[in-house]
C-alpha cells in the first residue's frame, strides 16, 4: 500500500484504457464484486507502481440505472479506479463492431471482414459513429477528473480517437498514447475506409509509443503515404508540430511471479501436477481464446509431430489453458503459436516462473517478443506446421546445458525489463515532450 504523504511526491497520472484492471459482477441492487480482468493490458498495467495512479475505463458490464452506478463508482474508487459508462447499443457498435471485429482482425493482418459484406460496408460509418461517441465519453470522465500537472495515458485501438478529444479540451493536457497490438504496414492500414481521420487523431498526442521498432516504423509510415507528413526520426511532424513516436518494449512485474512460485498453495499445485504427469514432459499452451493465437496450428504441429514420432506417444502431453493460470507446470516446453501478436506477454510470464527448471520457449516470429526473447527461445512460423513439428521434437530432447543457457539469457531480460521501467520510461519521455501550447508561448 501507499500511503497519501507517498502519493504527495508521485506524478499524478491518468491511465486510460477501454478495460478496467477489476470487472465488476453485479450481486445486488447496490452490490458489486470486483474481479481482476485478464489480457495482456491488464497483466502489465498491474504492475505500474511509480505513479499517483487513477485508472479511467468500462467496467464490463451494462449498467442502466443510477443507483447501481453510484453504488459502482464507490466501489470502484477504492481501487483508484474511475468508470466509463457505455449503453448496451454503443457497445455493441463500437466495442464489438469497430473495435473487435474492425481494427483487431486488421491489425493483426487477418484483413477486414470478408463474409456479409455489404452488410458490414452498410454499417461501417455507424460503427465508426458509435466509436467517435465512446472516446469522447471517455473524455468527458478524463476531462472531469484532469488536474493541471497530470499526465494521461491512453491505450490502444479503442481508444485512437481520444488524444484528439482532449487536446480540443485543453491543448496543454500532456497526452500520451500507447498501442498494445501490433501497428500493421501502412499497406494494411490504408485498406481501413476510416483510415486518416485515426492518423490524424493518434497525432494529436505528444507522445505516441509501440511495443516494437517495426510498429513505429509502419506507423510513420502511414502518416507519411497516407497523410503525406513528414517523417523524422524524431516522430511525424505536420506544419511544424512534431508528434513524437517511439518504441516502448512493455514488460511484466517479474517479481510478482518469482515470489507467487513460493506460496504454498502454489507448490501444492505444482506437487498435484508433477504427479498427474509424472513420467511425462508436459507442453503448456496458455492463451486467450482468439483467432489471433493460432491455437489450431498449434494442435496440427502437435499432431504432426506425434505422428512422425510415435515413441514420443506416451511420453509427452500438451496441456492447453485459456487464462495464466497454472504456469507453474514443471518440465515443460511452452509453445506460443500467435499469428500476429503485438507482444505476447504469456512468454514472459513463463520465463519467469522457470528459475529452476529452465524450460523451454517456443514461440513465433510474429510475436512482438520474439524481438526480445528471440535469442533464447527456439522462433517459428506458426503457419508452416512441419516447422513447428520438428522445433517441438528439437525443445524435447534439448540438452540440459543448452536448456539453461537459453533460459538464463530469457530470464535476465525478463527480469531487468519490467513493466515499472516500461511505464517509468514512457512517462517520462511524455514530460519531455514540449506540447503545442507551450511551443507557441515560446516563439
Ligand atoms: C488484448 C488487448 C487489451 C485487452 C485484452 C483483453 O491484450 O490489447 O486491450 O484488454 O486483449 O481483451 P478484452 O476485449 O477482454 O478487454
Amino acid at each position: 500500500g501507499v500511503d497519501g504523504s507517498e502519493r504527495l511526491h508521485k506524478q499524478r497520472l491518468l491511465v486510460v484504457a477501454n478495460r478496467l484492471p477489476v470487472s465488476a459482477v453485479r450481486k445486488g441492487e447496490d452490490s458489486w464484486q470486483l474481479e481482476m480482468s485478464v489480457g495482456g493490458l491488464v497483466s502489465a498495467l498491474l504492475g505500474v507502481k511509480e505513479f499517483d495512479a487513477r485508472w479511467i475505463g468500462w467496467a464490463g458490464v451494462n449498467v442502466p440505472d443510477e443507483i447501481g452506478q453510484k453504488a459502482l463508482t464507490t466501489a470502484l474508487a477504492e481501487k483508484r479506479c474511475i468508470p466509463v459508462f457505455l449503453d448496451e447499443d454503443i457497445v455493441h457498435q463500437y466495442y464489438n463492431g469497430y473495435c473487435n471485429n474492425m481494427l483487431w482482425p486488421l491489425f493483426h493482418y487477418l484483413g477486414l471482414p470478408q463474409e456479409d459484406r455489404l452488410a458490414t460496408t452498410r454499417s461501417f460509418q455507424s460503427q465508426f459513429d458509435a466509436y467517435k461517441k465512446a472516446n469522447q465519453m471517455f473524455a468527458d470522465v478524463v476531462n472531469k477528473h484532469y488536474k493541471e500537472g497530470d499526465v494521461v495515458w491512453c491505450h490502444d485501438y479503442h481508444l485512437m480517437f481520444l488524444p484528439k478529444c482532449l487536446k480540443e479540451y485543453n491543448s496543454k493536457m500532456k497526452v500520451g498514447w500507447f498501442l498494445h497490438t501490433p501497428f500493421p504496414s501502412s499497406e494494411i492500414h490504408r485498406m481501413l475506409p476510416s483510415r486518416s481521420e485515426l492518423l490524424r487523431s493518434v497525432l494529436a498526442a505528444d507522445l505516441v509509443g509501440f511495443h516494437t521498432y517495426d510498429y513505429a516504423r509502419h506507423f510513420v509510415s502511414a502518416c507519411t503515404r497516407i497523410l503525406g507528413l513528414e517523417g523524422t526520426p524524431e516522430g511525424v511532424e505536420d506544419q511544424g508540430k512534431l508528434t513524437r513516436v517511439a518504441a516502448f518494449p512493455i514488460g511484466i512485474d517479474s517479481e510478482r511471479f518469482i515470489r507467487a512460485l513460493e506460496l504454498p498453495q502454489v507448490q501444492d499445485h505444482i506437487k498435484e501436477l508433477k504427479e498427474r504427469f509424472a513420467g511425462r514432459k508436459v507442453m503448456l499452451g496458455v492463451d486467450r481464446l482468439d483467432m489471433i493465437k493460432g491455437i489450431p496450428q498449434k494442435i496440427l504441429a502437435f499432431e504432426e509431430f506425434l505422428e512422425e514420432n510415435p515413441e514420443w506417444r506416451d511420453k509427452v502431453v500438451l496441456l492447453q489453458i485459456a487464462v495464466p493460470t497454472r504456469t507453474d507446470v514443471p518440465e515443460y516446453v511452452a509453445l506460443v503459436t500467435s499469428l500476429r501478436d503485438g507482444m505476447n506477454l504469456v512468454s514472459y510470464e513463463f520465463v519467469a516462473c522457470q528459475a529452476s527448471k529452465k524450460g523451454v520457449l517456443i514461440l513465433s516470429e510474429f510475436a512482438g517478443a520474439a524481438q526480445s526473447l528471440g535469442a533464447g527461445a527456439i522462433l517459428v512460423n506458426p503457419w508452416n506446421i512441419s516447422e513447428v513439428a520438428s522445433s517441438i521434437g528439437y525443445a524435447l530432447n534439448m540438452p540440459a546445458d543448452e536448456r539453461e543457457k537459453r533460459h538464463n539469457h530469457n530470464f535476465r531480460h525478463v527480469t531487468t525489463h519490467t513493466s515499472q521501467e516500461w511505464a517509468a520510461t514512457f512517462v517520462s519521455e511524455l514530460n519531455d515532450t514540449i506540447v503545442e501550447a507551450q511551443l507557441r508561448t515560446r516563439q
